[in-house]
């Protein structure tokens, strides 16, 4: 009724005027390219949605996602774990071409301050330039964790913006299981050695200046003035060794109650908005933001692109109210099917203006479940990677990068698909672009035509299930599968068969995939590491899937040819491409700067 009378009162000549305004829509939806909404879950393991065969879990809306599309049951991230697999995943190249990828050392690994100065490559182009070269409307929702790029004082820190995203709201680097609070600021322990030295040191420094203040005859205020110096130069001491050299060992390289004020930061276009984040409900407040990018531009001329990128189901856990205890496997299931409900609010927002037939809908995981994740109860918090052995942070096994995915297209792709073909994260770019009818590339973003060679390719007849050119059986496609800069497994697929060849082998803990316990417990591909390179371990995948049998024997003409050519492939490989040294592992880049640290002063 509201809206018959205003725009009875706003169009004067009535009829004509909604004429011009539905053909004039109708002709920017045909010619227009599809919009682009890509969802990306942090640390979602392939075996905990009910639509990849989990029986006990509830994720309805994943699953009619999958119903409604192409479900790719061998979908391959190009890292194990958020930073370098992110990268990937924007840029279609493997991170270790442009150094986003920690090195042998035991350093750093991710991104791990806001205010420091790693970050991907201003000169990478990533989806976002692409699309935003092709006139869409590009905005990121959640996290990013690719680069702050704060300025002195951390007045702004643009982010994503920086990369071709016109408007951003989330999390600059990462949720870590320390942004769960309140820590302890004040920590004293006599039985720590450090803290006993300080102890004595102090009483030592008291002491003299109490005795050579009486023997000298000073004035008092002169030996409150030293007392309170020797106080300050404690205190100084005390929060070195509390806060910033204490926890040395751990990723974050700062104390709980310090990563906590630091990086538990939700920033809004270059500026923070809330520090700490109020974990509780974030999710939802995540998805309320993209509805509401959705609605305001749901009848733009332009297309699109939104990613929206969950903090879930990444450590510490966290819900509403309403979805707290939900599920059969305790927080961890309650924070999966959370997510669940995101997408689908995500979704039912798409249907609701009526976008679904112009929106090509991405859904995928940055890399595998964290097996070791617990939390500080003892309670376990990590996923489940199915059948798939190892987990997150290691490079080889398929547990750590086989994920969930998910593309569709209501009228476009085929409904209820499933493709078993090996594909990768780093295929979204060309896929998208060929999809979209939008020009390659090179073409799109010219300037970056000399260096930008794509490691993706576009999966985009295997989804449209139109026959290929070449009978499927003559294609051949070679997926490196690195940990940190190093490769350490190779995977073919050539006609029928899948092959999967291992150069370097994580060791695990005896009798299980991973590698102990604990919240920022993974395996490290720096150490106990099987080196197999004089003789690489072959698995036939078509046939063993879950690597469950002993690999091809050395003697047969099989495992000679196919490791024979893969040998010859990364030979060729080391040849052509160089690595440039780690950005993450680089002190100076990884280092905390406190003079960029955003502040939020009116939080
Ligand atoms: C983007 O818009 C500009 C200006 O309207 C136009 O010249 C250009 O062709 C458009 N690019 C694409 C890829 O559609
Ligand atoms: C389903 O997922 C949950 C959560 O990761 C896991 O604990 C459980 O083992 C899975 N169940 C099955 C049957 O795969």
């Amino acid at each position: 009724m509201w809206f018959i009378s205003v725009s009875g009162r706003m169009c004067v000549a009535g009829l004509w005027c909604l004429l011009v305004l539905v053909v004039t829509t109708a002709a920017a939806t045909n010619l227009r390219p599809p919009n682009v909404l890509v969802m990306l879950a942090d640390d979602l393991g392939i075996g905990d949605l009910s639509c990849y065969g989990n029986t006990t879990i509830k994720t309805p809306n994943l699953d009619r996602l999958a119903l409604g599309g192409v479900k790719l049951t061998h979908h391959l991230a190009a890292a194990p774990l958020c930073t370098p697999s992110r990268a990937a995943l924007l840029t279609a190249r493997y991170p270790a071409r442009y150094g986003l990828v920690g090195n042998e050392s035991t350093w750093s690994i991710v991104i791990t301050n806001v205010a420091n100065r790693a970050a991907l490559p201003l000169d990478e182009v990533t989806l976002a330039t692409a699309l935003s070269a092709a006139n869409y409307t590009t905005a990121i929702v959640g996290k990013w964790h690719l680069g702050s790029h704060c300025s002195f004082l951390g007045r702004r820190c643009p982010g994503p913006l920086k990369y071709g995203f016109q408007s951003f709201f989330g999390i600059p680097t990462t949720l870590s299981i320390d942004c769960r609070g309140p820590h302890a600021f004040w920590i004293f322990s006599l039985s720590d050695p450090q803290c006993q030295m300080l102890a004595g040191s102090w009483l030592a420094v008291v002491a003299s200046v109490v005795v050579v203040a009486r023997m000298l005859g000073w004035r008092w205020r002169t030996m409150v003035l030293l007392l309170l110096l020797s106080n300050f130069l404690t205190f100084v001491v005390w929060f070195k060794i509390i806060h910033l050299s204490k926890t040395s060992f751990r990723l974050t390289r700062v104390s709980p109650w310090l990563y906590r004020l630091l990086n538990s930061l939700l920033v809004r276009d270059g500026e923070v908005v809330e520090q700490p984040i109020r974990l509780d409900g974030l999710s939802q407040r995540l998805v309320q933001e993209s509805r509401h990018f959705l609605a305001q531009h749901a009848a733009d001329h332009q297309p699109f692109f939104l990613f929206h990128s969950f903090a879930h189901v990444h450590t510490p856990m966290f819900s509403a109210p309403h979805m707290e205890g939900v599920s059969k496997h305790g927080r961890y299931g309650d924070n999966v099917e959370e997510l669940d409900e995101g997408v689908g609010s995500l979704l039912e927002a798409l249907r609701e203006h009526n976008l679904e037939e112009n929106t090509i809908v991405y859904f995928t995981s940055d890399n595998g479940a964290h097996l070791e994740a617990l939390d500080h109860e003892g309670q376990r918090i990590g996923g489940h990677n199915g059948r798939f052995k190892g987990g997150k942070l290691q490079g080889g096994p398929d547990g750590g990068i086989r994920v969930p995915g998910i593309y569709r297209w209501a009228g476009h792709l085929p409904e209820n698909v499933t493709v078993d073909t090996p594909t990768s994260l780093m295929d979204l770019m060309p896929t998208l672009l060929d999809l979209a009818d939008l020009p390659p590339l090179h073409r799109l973003v010219p300037q970056a035509a000399h260096k930008q060679e794509l490691d993706g390719v576009s999966i985009a007849r295997l989804l449209t299930g139109d026959t290929p050119d070449l009978p499927t059986d003559q294609e051949t496609r070679v997926m490196l599968h690195h940990c940190r800069q190093v490769i350490h497994a190779v995977r073919l697929t050539r006609g029928q068969h899948i092959y999967k060849m291992y150069l370097k082998k994580q060791q695990w803990f005896p009798g299980s995939t991973q590698c102990g316990w604990g919240a920022l417990t993974g395996c490290d591909c720096a150490r106990n590491i099987d080196d197999l390179s004089h003789q690489p371990e072959l698995y036939d995948l078509t046939r063993d899937p879950y690597e469950d049998h002993s690999p091809i024997s050395p003697d047969t003409d099989e495992y000679q040819d196919v490791v024979g050519f893969l040998q010859q492939y990364v030979r060729e490989w080391s040849a052509k491409v160089t690595y440039p040294p780690s950005l993450l592992n680089n002190g100076s880049l990884a280092a905390w700067l406190p003079w960029r640290q955003p502040v939020c002063l009116t939080c």
